[in-house]
């Protein structure tokens, strides 16, 4: 690996659609200081020149020539799900570190692969999402770690909305979410199952329930509104998590998830943890100054909900965008030799787990996971405020 010290990263975005526009590229104001946004490419060459144009930012006439300049240390794959693979190992092969949008891969095998082509070659290689890397999350796992609320038994999620098709800031063409091999589990669901998996580690085996609800859609907003869609992927998920350890204890931890593209409003929190001495609580994952409320209940009076304050001191700029703490993590990882904390065998873990949910519907049955990952996680203690 060359060396990176005192050196601005190169990176390269492939993929210049809306998760580019809306946190990407935005994104590297705030890391200028140490690393280059070097260039992009899209397949779509207009929106690529259009993107350039904003952003004064190098193109490339195709994703080889991309990968063959020498000049470039990282790239970041924010092309839609089904493209991953193929992108992500030609960005291996090419010696390129990288970080990929969610999902690694589209199937548990590719996703070796990968894995193979990172480890044999030395490098960085990161997965979104990087939600854990939050300031909420990070909140969260201290509170959990401190026994707040004691032993945990369960938790339960929910990240359940209409899907992009019916989302204002939508701008680009939905329609890839609601088509087989993506879906509310790949795209919503698999925060908590990151989440979840960062708390409790590997899960041993897993059931759902999981269909097409609402088979046809119309796109209400953006560059598409009026298209109608038909929904090839289950657009409906319930689903059930063992994370007992038998090695331990053997004690009984349920996660239970709900994800769908079938709710218009959910107004409950998304995210409970329940332990034998309280609860916790996060409403929104996604609220930049989001709060996370314990109850505890108490002997003496009457049981209470307080609002927690926050451990972690995050920069009012990143707070919001926790999505590119993925690109940070990058640049972490490569320049300054940082744990990796977004593993690929993680991404790998959570991608068995949402492929098993369509299988274990149809079969009937609960599925033992066959893949693990290295927890607990070297999180470290970034910027704590204690
Ligand atoms: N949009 C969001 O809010 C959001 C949030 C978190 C993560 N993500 C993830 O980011 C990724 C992109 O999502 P998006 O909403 O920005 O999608 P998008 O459709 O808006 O953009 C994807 C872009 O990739 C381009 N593309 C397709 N195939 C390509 C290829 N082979 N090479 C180069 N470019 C190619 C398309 O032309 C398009 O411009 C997905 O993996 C998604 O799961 C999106």
């Amino acid at each position: 690996m060359r060396d990176m010290s005192g050196k601005r990263l190169q990176i390269v975005l492939i993929g210049c659609g809306n998760i580019a526009e809306r946190r990407y590229l935005p994104g590297f104001a705030t890391i200028a200081d140490r690393a280059k946004l070097a260039g992009i490419y899209d397949a779509d060459t207009a929106r690529m020149q259009a993107t350039a144009a904003r952003h004064d930012a190098r193109t490339y006439p195709s994703l080889a020539a991309l990968l063959a300049d020498t000049r470039i240390d990282a790239v970041i794959n924010l092309t839609p799900p089904a493209m991953h693979h193929e992108v992500n190992l030609a960005a291996l092969r090419a010696g390129k570190h990288l970080l990929t949008e969610k999902t690694i891969a589209g199937t548990v095998e590719q996703a070796t692969t990968l894995i193979e082509e990172a480890r044999a070659r030395g490098l960085v290689f990161l997965s979104a999402p990087a939600i854990g890397l939050g300031a909420q999350m990070t909140d969260l796992r201290r509170w959990v770690e401190r026994g707040t609320i004691g032993q945990v038994v369960s938790v339960r999620a929910q990240l359940s909305t209409m899907g992009p098709a019916a989302w204002t800031e939508y701008t680009s063409d939905p329609t890839w979410f609601y088509q087989r091999g993506v879906g509310p589990l790949p795209d919503l669901g698999i925060y908590m199952l990151h989440t979840m998996t960062d708390l409790f580690g590997p899960a041993r085996r897993m059931t759902a329930f999981s269909g097409i609800s609402i088979p046809e859609r119309v796109a209400l907003y953006g560059p598409v509104a009026g298209k109608e869609i038909t929904v090839t992927a289950d657009d409906n998920t319930q689903m059930l998590l063992d994370f007992a350890d038998p090695a331990g204890e053997g004690r009984a931890l349920w996660g239970n998830l709900d994800s769908s593209f079938c709710v218009w409003q959910a107004p409950g929190p998304q995210l409970e943890l329940y332990g034998d001495r309280g609860v916790l609580a996060v409403d929104n994952i996604y609220d930049p100054k989001g709060t996370i409320r314990l109850w505890r209940g108490s002997r003496e009076g009457e049981p209470r909900w307080e609002t927690l304050p926050p451990l972690t001191a995050w920069d009012a700029d990143t707070r919001g965008l926790y999505i590119f703490e993925g690109a940070r993590h990058l640049l972490a990882c490569v320049r300054d030799g940082a744990s990796p904390l977004l593993t690929p065998e993680q991404a790998r873990h959570v991608l068995e787990i949402i492929l098993a949910a369509p299988r274990s519907s149809r079969e009937g049955r609960a599925i033992e996971l066959e893949t693990t990952f290295a927890y607990p996680k070297p999180w470290g203690t970034r910027m704590e405020l204690e």
